[in-house]
């Protein structure tokens, strides 16, 4: 068993740190305040071989491990926790879809484009009536011919507004349950698929999160991913690697915001005395880097475990299970630990606060992460 990343491991976190710092933070006020993602900083993020980490350099990845993205994660989040869904929905959702269950042809045509090319992707599971119980599907996609025709609509779609590649998921037999929904991948240009509104949200603001809805879109047969009926099990697949990396991103929340409360108390004086020489402030600030370094053990060990083939959805669904719930007590702490300053808009805190909350819900709530988990304790 060892604890410590490897020379390489080191050399990319120091790397992402550098352009986290150079590249997001100074516009991570901007995208939150304006609700916008900033469309250059997304080129970068490509550009730079972020948006195609663990994939396999055949079809123009990085060819790294899974370690190596989630590290990805951990730091973009520390600056801005909307550049780390967008990463985490492209990658780790939409990508993986196509990686994981495509067939070369496939790859050739949908993969290279997201992960060496410009091309960003989006994941549609979600609908209005069918958010944790993702079979509860509505959409439907109808064989006609030698195309699919889809109808219905997707909500809280992340990536949606600019997305190019949208892999997304529709009932192709209701009366089969699960067994009834299959995978589709599908050019964002396809006639009858329209992209709507973009969601105000409390947190992850600069992030694109829309309705998309499918209005007789056809879709070639060919687009579609896994077998008829598999559906389902890709969308599992997908979301369980996901996880791993939201849990990541808030790992990343927090150790921003602890970082930013650390460089504040060293400064404040508050009865003439710096507030951190104050014996509460230290141990409150322990117990914060504590909690990190707890669920950063838990992400790291997920990614190694599915690095190294095994089953790691338990792990998985444990770590984002722990690493939201500290990012949300951790990033409250920041704020408490730098009063008035840290409720203001002068501060990044605040923006960390509300942006830690999503990660107890999206890709899994955490309720959901307790029913994969005790699921695979084999209890009842
Ligand atoms: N991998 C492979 N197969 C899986 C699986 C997994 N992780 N989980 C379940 N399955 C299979 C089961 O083995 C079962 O197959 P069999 O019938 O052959 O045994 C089948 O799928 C059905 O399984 P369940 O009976 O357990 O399914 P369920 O309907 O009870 O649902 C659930 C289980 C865990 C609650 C699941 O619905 C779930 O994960 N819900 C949450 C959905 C979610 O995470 N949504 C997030 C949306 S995407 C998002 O947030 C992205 C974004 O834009 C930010």
């Amino acid at each position: 068993m060892d604890f410590k990343l490897s020379k390489t491991h080191l050399l990319q976190q120091e790397l992402f740190r550098r352009f986290a710092a150079a590249e997001i933070a100074p516009l991570a006020e901007e995208m939150d305040e304006t609700e916008v993602y900033n469309l250059d900083l997304l080129k970068k993020l490509h550009k730079y071989g972020m948006m195609g980490i663990p994939y396999s350099k055949e079809y123009g990845g990085a060819g790294a491990d899974y370690l190596t993205y989630v590290l990805c994660m951990e730091e973009l989040s520390a600056a801005d926790a909307s550049t780390g869904i967008t990463i985490s929905v492209h990658t780790s959702l939409a990508c993986s879809c196509i990686d994981g269950f495509g067939t070369p042809a496939q790859k050739e045509k949908w993969l290279r484009p997201l992960v060496s090319g410009l091309k960003t992707g989006c994941f549609g599971l979600t609908e209005p009536n069918a958010g944790s119980d993702a079979a509860g599907q509505q959409t439907k996609a109808l064989l006609d011919g030698d195309a699919y025709v889809i109808n219905g609509a997707k909500i809280f779609t992340t990536n949606a507004g600019f997305a190019d590649t949208f892999v997304m998921f529709a009932m192709t037999d209701k009366s089969l349950g699960t067994k009834g929904i299959s995978a589709f991948v599908i050019d964002r240009n396809t006639p009858g698929l329209t992209v709507g509104k973009n969601i105000h949200r409390m947190g992850i603001r600069a992030a694109s999160n829309c309705e998309v809805a499918y209005d007789n879109v056809r879709v070639p047969v060919e687009n579609r991913l896994g077998k008829e009926g598999e559906g389902f099990k890709i969308a599992m697949k997908a979301l369980d690697a996901g996880r791993i990396g939201i849990a990541g991103q808030a790992v990343g929340i927090a150790q921003g915001a602890l970082n930013e409360a650390i460089k504040y108390i060293k400064e404040r004086k508050q009865f003439n005395k710096r507030i951190s020489s104050f014996q509460n402030t230290q141990f409150r600030v322990a117990d914060m880097q504590t909690l990190i370094d707890a669920a950063r053990l838990l992400a790291y060990r997920a990614a190694v475990t599915k690095d190294n083939g095994e089953n790691y959805g338990p792990q998985a669904a444990m770590a984002k299970l722990y690493a939201s719930r500290i990012a949300n007590d951790v990033t409250r702490d920041a704020v408490q630990l730098m009063g008035g300053y840290g409720y203001s808009r002068e501060y990044p805190v605040e923006r960390m606060m509300r942006d830690a909350k999503i990660t107890e819900i999206y890709e899994g709530t955490s309720e959901v992460m307790k029913m994969v988990i005790s699921g695979s304790m084999k209890i009842s």
